[in-house]
């Protein structure tokens, strides 16, 4: 599993991991992040079963499991979440946030060692010594209980499956073209998206936030301008059209 420093300065460091050549062909290829200040780790986006040993090994390059107080889920689904019950022995003594909507169905993967903290629909700040990530509201875009993680002083934005695409592996890590890249998101965006309405509201609040950087939970990570492209065109996208 491959791992990039994507963000760094005041003290902090956001690190991507992914891109793992040994995982098999049909599961979706995922990003993990762990943001790091000198004395917290938070591991945003844990993932699946069939990643942990992949992930485990390759955070350790980073920090020791002890330094790693707190975990992130953005919501319920297999690919964010089903190795919970791997990190619950490896970490029992992490927090763990998600979203309070699925508390009562992310505990059947097993997380009674870690301390579960249910994030309110309004999202909530997670202070860290050099830095604050707040959880930011993403309800039905997909997950009807939904965050992002925004960090106000790096300027990044992890947008959990928002940004998403579908490609082929050994893709590079960034955008680098945006209208080579926007076939690849369309269907995920069509698809899986089912609300106009929260996705129009999750356009406005992100165009007032001050992001350089936005990491989707797979496929690339948009820099600078790309980032307003990808904002514009999912303001013009229609989704929800499994209906
Ligand atoms: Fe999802
Ligand atoms: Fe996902």
């Amino acid at each position: 599993m491959k791992a990039t420093v994507i963000a760094e300065g005041r003290g902090t460091k956001w690190i991507c991991f992914g891109r793992d050549d040994d995982m098999p062909e049909k599961i979706i290829e995922t990003n993990h992040f762990l943001v790091l200040t000198p004395s917290d780790a938070v591991l945003l986006e844990p993932g699946g079963t069939e990643s942990f040993p992949a992930l485990l090994s390759a955070v350790l390059q980073y920090c020791p499991v002890e330094r790693i107080n707190h975990v992130f889920v953005s919501h319920q689904d297999p690919d964010v979440c089903s190795s919970i019950s791997l990190w619950n022995d490896t970490l029992p003594h992490a927090k763990m946030y998600a979203p309070w909507l699925w508390e009562g169905f992310l505990r059947h993967f097993g997380c009674d060692r870690m301390e579960f903290v249910p994030i309110p629909d309004e999202g909530l700040t997670l202070a860290l010594d050099q830095c604050d990530l707040r959880f930011v509201p993403a309800h039905y875009l997909h997950s009807p209980g939904n965050f992002n993680v925004y960090d106000a002083r790096l300027k990044v934005l992890m947008s959990g499956d928002l940004g998403a695409a579908l490609e082929p592996r050994g893709s590079p890590l960034y955008v680098d073209d945006f209208a080579l890249h926007e076939p690849r998101m369309r269907l995920f965006h069509q698809r899986w998206l089912p609300s106009r309405r929260a996705k129009d509201d999750w356009v406005r609040r992100v165009r007032q936030l001050d992001v350089d950087l936005m990491a989707p939970q797979h496929g690339r990570i948009f820099r600078g301008p790309d980032v307003t492209r990808f904002l514009d065109w999912l303001e013009a996208l229609e989704v929800g059209i499994g209906v």
